[in-house]
This record gives C-alpha cells, structure tokens and sequence, in this order.
C-alpha cells in the first residue's frame, strides 16, 4: 500500500499535551488515513525563525514534518500573497485585493522552500496531497526536483469566475502551475465550471468529462465536496459535554427561541449583512423582538491584516449600536463573542438553538452548516437558513431555508419563516439534509478524492 504525504500551511497532526488531537473533520480525516498508511504531514510550524530545517516529530501514530518562516516570509507569504491578494479575489471581493509583486514573489520563495525540503523525503510509491490557496505553486517545485508520483491537488475555497480572476497580474502563471499536478479537487461544480471556462478561454485548452488538456498535458479535475465527521459530530451532541451546553444555553434563553451563528471573523461570512437581516427582523416583528435572540461567535482570525481589524471593528461598533437600540433590563438582541469554543460545546449551543445562520457572501463549503444540522435532535430539530453562495448550497438547499446573504429583506423574511415552521415541516427538511450530510462525510470526500489520484492515467 503507497504512503500518504500531506503538505499544507497549516499542519493538524495530533500534538502531545493536547489529549492525542480531536480538532476539526479535516484533521481527524487526514490524521486517520496517515496513521494508516505510514504516511506524514508537511506544512508551516506557525512560528517565525530564520531556521529552514524540517523538525520531524510522530505522536499519536502520525508523523508531522514542520518547518519555521522567516517573518518576512510571513508577512509576503501568509499576511501577503495568500491572504491579502487570492484569498479575497478568489472569494469574490476585487475591492479587498490588493496587488504587489513583493507578495508574489514571497508567495513562490515560500513554496520553492517547502517543495525543495520536502522532496527529498518522498519515496516512489507515495501518493502526494497539497492543500489551498496557500500552496498552489507547490506540485509544480516537486516536478523540478524529478518527483514523478502522482500528485493531488485540493482547493478548500472557491475558484473564481475567469473574468476576476484575470484581474490578477500573472494570473496565467497561477494557473499553469496546476499542471503539474495529476488530479484537482474543487468543493463543487460552480467553482469547477469556472476553472474550466478559464481554461477554455485564455489558455485554448479543452475539457473532456473531467479531463483537461492544455499545451499536451492532461490533467484530471474534479468536484470533490467535503463533508464533516458525521457520525462523531452526531453522537458528540448527543454526549454529556453537549448536554451540558446546550441546557445552558436553554436556561439562559428563559423561552425565547436562540438563533445562532459561528464563523471565522472574516469578511466573506457576511457578518455585518447577518446583523443588518437580524436587526431588519427586529424593525419589521416589534411584538417578536423579546422572544428571540442571536448569539454570534465569531473567533478573530489573520489578525495581521487590516481588513481583518476593520471588519472586528465594523462588526463590534454594529453590535453596540443595535444593542444600545433595542436592549431591555433584561434582554439583549445579539450576544456577540470574540472566542472558540471545542466542538462538543459548539454542538450542544447548536442543538440548543432553532435556527442556524450561516449566511456567508461567498464560501467554498462551510462546515458549520452541516454541523449544525449533525447536531438536531431528530424529533425537534431546528432550522437551517443558508446563504446561496456557499459551496454547501449544492448539498444543503433540499432542506435549507436559501436566502441572499445580501438583502436584509431576504435574512428576515427567512427568521420569520423559519420561527413559525411547524415542526413536521422542520422534520421533513432536516431528514432530506441529514441523509446527505451522513452520506457524503469527511471520510467520503477523503475517498472520493484519493480513488481519483489513485486511478491510472486516464
Ligand atoms: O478553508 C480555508 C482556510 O484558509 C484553511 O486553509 C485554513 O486552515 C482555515 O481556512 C483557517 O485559516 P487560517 O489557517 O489562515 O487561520
């Protein structure tokens, strides 16, 4: 059986002193397949030094193989190119882009590193899995360095309309570099469909099923939707941590309905538009207002960049301002939180609540959709209203309440409606939600994308 290699920026290989792991699907998905398979996770230590060398560690069954960043690397690199220039443009805000050659440049330095030290460590026979926006160039060092297995490519985020993206300075560089590998996984067909278009139309390439040929390379493309750690999400709900969470959430609600939210501090969730929908639904039901609150978590994320500190202050200056107008002695409309929480906790809040809103601008998935509707109870389950725009809508919209994240009118409408569904309408949709949710898990996605890098050469 062929080895897994893992490479990403960031690495979650369990860590001693951390009770062996438990963080995300991902994670829990990789882990599992490396403690199978002998295999090891390369990526960024998190930490700043001017050291280049790989520190190899294995706990818990898995090995990791991390390496520090010089700060300036960070800064080009992570800050820069990966977060300043693709990460809005690729989710869509051309306003947020920002364009210098420092950050390119640091952006394929930081790659050229990771794949020269890297390549030295994988052996014929491994199957190779770079992941994201931070390591697109990274197939295309392994190829330089005479790496002929077969190498995976997977974007967690969206892949942009052609028209955006042509809107970055050597955007064909960026995508040339996709080549070099044997298969590409998106998180479903839109963002496909737009690789291909891109494809087709400024590198006069063709696209045949899922193989795409340019210049006489083909390489495979395919949607590969993930999911999340169904089974253990759902029983973790029903579990004593959970319970405990969700009963003080209940306690704590004294009858009025929670609605919840939990998303990265990032502009691409939508989060002043959700506050805005919210406060809509406040203006437009004056008799309901007592009766419902929204608990908003919202963990700060990259707070190195600046449009990430203008969206905290824009959301906290939000929260204030419609809490100060609508507050009671003893009720306040949002309760906004600046911090994470485990998963077990985050999955007792969401049973607790009655409706999930999950209303990003633009996202390539989004895990806490599906999440929340692991966490219902079946016989009571709440409501989820879905952005959309994000890659869950594909998977999630037979039993979503679907709303633009863009129009207040539209999150409102979609409370209301949701806060007066009768429950044999919430168990319909919750039952054509879950199916899907259990089905294409974390461990399928893991499957459906290594069946492919496994297959010969189509
Ligand atoms: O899913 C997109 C993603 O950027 C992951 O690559 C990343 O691990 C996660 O969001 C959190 O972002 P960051 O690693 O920048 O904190």
């Amino acid at each position: 059986m062929s080895r897994l290699i893992v490479i990403s920026n960031r690495v979650q290989a369990p860590q001693p002193g951390t009770g062996g792991g438990a963080q995300g699907g991902l994670a829990v998905a990789l882990n599992a397949a490396l403690a199978e398979e002998d295999g090891i996770w390369f990526g960024w230590s998190g930490d700043t030094s001017d050291n280049r060398e790989l520190r190899f560690q294995t706990y818990g069954g898995v090995t990791s193989a991390v390496m520090d960043l010089s700060e300036q690397d960070v800064e080009e690199y992570y800050d820069g190119y990966a977060n300043r220039t693709l990460w809005p443009l690729f989710h869509y805000r051309l306003d947020l882009t920002e364009f210098e050659r420092d950050f390119q440049g640091g952006y394929e330095r930081v790659n050229r590193v990771f794949g020269e030290r890297i390549g030295p460590h994988i052996e014929p026979d491994d199957l190779v899995w770079v992941h994201d926006y931070h390591m697109i160039p990274l197939g295309w060092v392994l190829r330089q360095q005479g790496i002929t297995n077969r190498i995976g490519f997977f974007l967690h985020i969206p892949w942009p309309p052609r028209r955006l993206l042509t809107a970055l300075p050597d955007h064909r560089r960026l995508v040339e570099a996709l080549f070099a590998y044997d298969v590409v996984g998106f998180q479903n067909e839109e963002w496909l469909d737009s690789f291909f278009n891109y494809v087709k139309e400024e590198m006069d390439g063709t696209v045949d099923g899922n193989n795409v040929t340019v210049g006489g390379r083909t390489i495979c493309a395919i949607s590969c939707p993930i999911g999340i750690e169904a089974k253990d999400f759902i029983a973790g709900a029903a579990g004593p941590v959970a319970r405990a969470a969700q009963l003080n959430q209940l306690e704590s609600a004294v009858g009025r309905s929670l609605i919840v939210g939990v998303d990265r501090l990032d502009y691409s969730k939508g989060l002043p538009e959700r506050f805005a929908g919210y406060e809509r639904f406040l203006q437009n039901h004056p008799d309901r207002r007592a009766l419902v609150y929204l608990l908003q978590i919202a963990p700060p994320s990259r707070t190195a960049v600046q449009t990430y500190r203008d969206i905290r202050n824009n959301l906290e200056q939000m929260s204030g301002r419609i809490n100060g107008a609508y507050a009671d002695t003893d009720w306040v409309p949002i309760r906004y939180v600046n911090k994470g929480y485990p998963r077990e906790v985050l999955a007792g809040i969401y049973r607790a609540a009655r409706i999930g809103l999950v209303t990003p601008l633009r996202d390539g998935m989004n895990l806490v959709a599906k999440e929340y509707v692991a966490a219902q109870d079946p016989r009571d389950p709440g409501v989820l209203i879905l952005s959309r725009f994000a890659g869950a809508a594909q998977q999630l919209s037979v039993g979503a309440l679907m709303i633009n994240p863009y129009s207040a009118e539209d999150i409102a409408d979609g409370i209301d409606k949701a806060l007066r569904m009768p429950r044999a309408e919430r168990i319909d949709r919750w039952q054509a939600m879950i199916e899907n949710v259990v089905e294409e898990d974390v461990i399928w996605w893991r499957k459906r994308f290594i069946d492919a890098l496994s297959a010969e050469t189509q």
